[in-house]
């Protein structure tokens, strides 16, 4: 479903009915300015320079990814963990525990993303990813596996056009008469400033490819899953 965030009622919403949710207006610009503020003092590194993931996603440009420090961690997982996501995620059995990872990305002109459905290593690669708690502090880079449940991701720049490109395609893997399995556009999202976009994986995504259009103009996010492993 698709809603103002101040129209959204988490109670009345779930994930098993609905596998995708996207809250406009989720993040003020006094919101955004944080997170925008501290992605400036960011460490932050190219794909291209990043040996776990270089190999991945050929032709897919060479967007930036930086680490969330603990502050705005904390700030991003205070507001982002509604009520429906805990519902979900604690419907899986026998948990052992629960991990979030999220980071901040930037897209510039010719960076895209292509089709993945967010299963298996292919994303994330052997890398480990730096995680937080539920109070958002860092934990230790212990080795672990787990699924990704949620996929979140939010737009944190301050303006884009839709000629700019960077929308975010979701699709429906629907089997066909012929018994074979299709996917179908059921999203299509502009990067919308201060929107957020939440949907259970495995689901197939990509991010279309920024337009030379958008100039210097950066699509700014903060993307990632809430996760959880489990006891044999
Ligand atoms: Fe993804």
């Amino acid at each position: 479903m698709k809603a103002r965030f101040k129209e959204f009622n988490s109670k009345k919403f779930s994930f098993h009915n609905d596998p995708v949710l996207v809250l406009e207006d989720f993040w003020s610009k006094e919101d955004r300015d944080i997170f925008q503020a501290a992605m400036d003092k960011c460490e932050w590194k190219r794909r291209s320079e990043i040996p776990e993931v270089s190999g991945t996603f050929p032709g897919c440009g060479d967007w930036s990814k930086a680490e969330i420090a603990q502050s705005e961690a904390s700030f991003l997982l205070d507001r982002v963990t509604l009520p429906c996501i805990p519902d979900f995620i604690e419907s899986f059995p026998r948990i052992k525990q629960r991990h979030m990872s999220f980071s901040y990305y930037s897209y510039g002109v010719g960076d895209c993303l292509s089709t993945h459905d967010d299963i298996g290593e292919q994303y994330a690669g052997t890398q480990k990813p730096k995680q937080v708690d539920e109070g958002g502090r860092e934990r230790s880079q212990q080795p672990f596996s787990a699924l990704r449940r949620i996929a979140m991701v939010c737009y944190l720049h301050n303006e884009w056009d839709h000629d700019w490109g960077g929308e975010l395609i979701i699709y429906d893997n629907r089997k066909g008469k012929d018994g074979q399995r299709r996917l179908e556009v059921s999203y299509c999202l502009e990067p919308k400033p201060g929107s957020i976009v939440f949907f259970t994986v495995p689901r197939f995504h990509r991010v279309c490819r920024v337009d030379p259009l958008a100039n210097d103009h950066q699509r700014l996010s903060i993307g990632g899953w809430f996760m959880t492993e489990h006891f044999p």
